[in-house]
């Protein structure tokens, strides 16, 4: 039954929520095995052995949400607060063009910069390197800054829905803040023209297979360009510490899940994933995923954007972070592409 939904998948990219949340419920090594091939052989034949790499700039921890899970909530007072100055912004794009990279992902806290800020920072890179692509993740903002932002050159915006059942969010976040607004932020980068990532933990408090099916049906149905799934991981410092973690087989499983929904989908084997196991990274690219963000950012700050306990790549500079997953991909047959990696249609 749960092979005849994984093939069924693999031919229509469509199931309903029931066979879903079969599935969820159904893995096991034999069916995580059987749903990661054909995810591979899906990923091959629209991406070859190439990895997309994206330099992850992460550009401040100060954060005005609160949200239950996150290291760098603003209640959370041992959270060593620091912002990155234009020029610190620039230096890393410019150590990173050099590396070969045609990607820069901006990523901090929400409310970190004014709007005009970013837009001129945007501006710069977009002058500068006028055959990269600039991600930004700076969270929920109204339509007109993402406008502005969008104007001044950025191409993609990361926002992970984080759970697509209103019921779940509201138990992951305080209630100051709206599953309605995060979607309507979705949909808003969507229509002003960005490529647009959603997203979400898997293990998260409170996550079930019901809100598991809930965010594939939502992956099937909003079409994103990008996803970002890791597993959730707790962190000290916040009312989170004590809950368990995600797995990494069952991220690996929907990472391969959500390459059958969406075959082109642009999907990254996250810093998280590598964080729950030390070849996380590798396994969620044999399990489908097709993108690696290594981390561009300066070294004295890197200990200090700490989502989750046990973060990687806190103590190597870009260079080595970069050679470190080269190194990776070619371990297991993929090789990492100096290219801007946007979605083929
Ligand atoms: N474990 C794993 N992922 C986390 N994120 C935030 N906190 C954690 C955690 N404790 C993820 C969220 C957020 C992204 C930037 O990092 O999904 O959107
Ligand atoms: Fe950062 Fe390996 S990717 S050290």
């Amino acid at each position: 039954e749960a092979y005849r939904l994984i093939d069924k998948l693999e031919r229509e990219h469509s199931l309903s929520l029931l066979e879903y949340k079969t599935l969820i419920e159904a893995e096991n090594d034999a069916l995580r095995l059987y749903a990661a091939n054909k995810a591979k052989e899906q990923a091959t034949l629209i991406y070859g052995n190439s990895v997309y790499v994206r330099g992850l700039i992460e550009v401040g921890n100060y954060c005005r949400n609160d949200c239950f899970y996150c290291g760098i909530r603003k209640s959370n007072l041992n959270c060593d607060r620091y912002i990155l100055a234009e020029e610190d912004i620039l230096h890393c794009c410019k150590e990173g063009y050099e590396l070969g990279f045609r990607t820069f992902v901006l990523q901090g806290g929400e409310g970190i910069y004014k709007k005009d800020f970013v837009t001129n920072v945007v501006q710069k890179i977009r002058s500068e390197y006028p055959d990269c692509a600039i991600t930004l993740s700076l969270g929920e903002e109204d339509r007109d800054t993402f406008k502005a932002w969008f104007d001044a050159g950025a191409n993609r915006y990361l926002l992970r829905h984080e759970t697509a059942s209103k019921n779940h969010y509201a138990k992951l976040h305080p209630k100051n803040m709206s599953f309605d607004h995060r979607m309507q932020c979705l949909k808003d980068l969507k229509e002003i023209g960005y490529q647009v990532g959603c997203g979400f933990m898997i293990g998260s408090p409170y996550q079930t297979s019901e809100t598991l099916a809930m965010d594939l049906k939502f992956i099937e149905t909003f079409k994103p360009d990008m996803c970002g799934i890791g597993p959730f991981i707790s962190q000290k410092d916040t009312p989170f510490k004590d809950m368990t973690c995600g797995t990494l087989n069952q991220t690996l499983f929907l990472l391969s899940l959500i390459r059958l929904i969406q075959p082109n989908i642009l999907l990254p084997a996250t810093t998280a994933l590598g964080t729950i196991d030390p070849q996380g990274r590798e396994k969620g690219i044999l399990a489908g995923a097709n993108v690696v963000m290594p981390n561009l950012s300066p070294v004295s700050v890197r200990k200090k954007y700490a989502l989750y306990d046990n973060k990687i790549c806190t103590g190597e500079e870009s260079a080595e972070c970069k050679d470190c997953l080269s190194r990776r991909m070619d371990s297991i047959g993929y090789k990492i592409v100096t290219d801007r990696g946007d979605i083929k249609k």
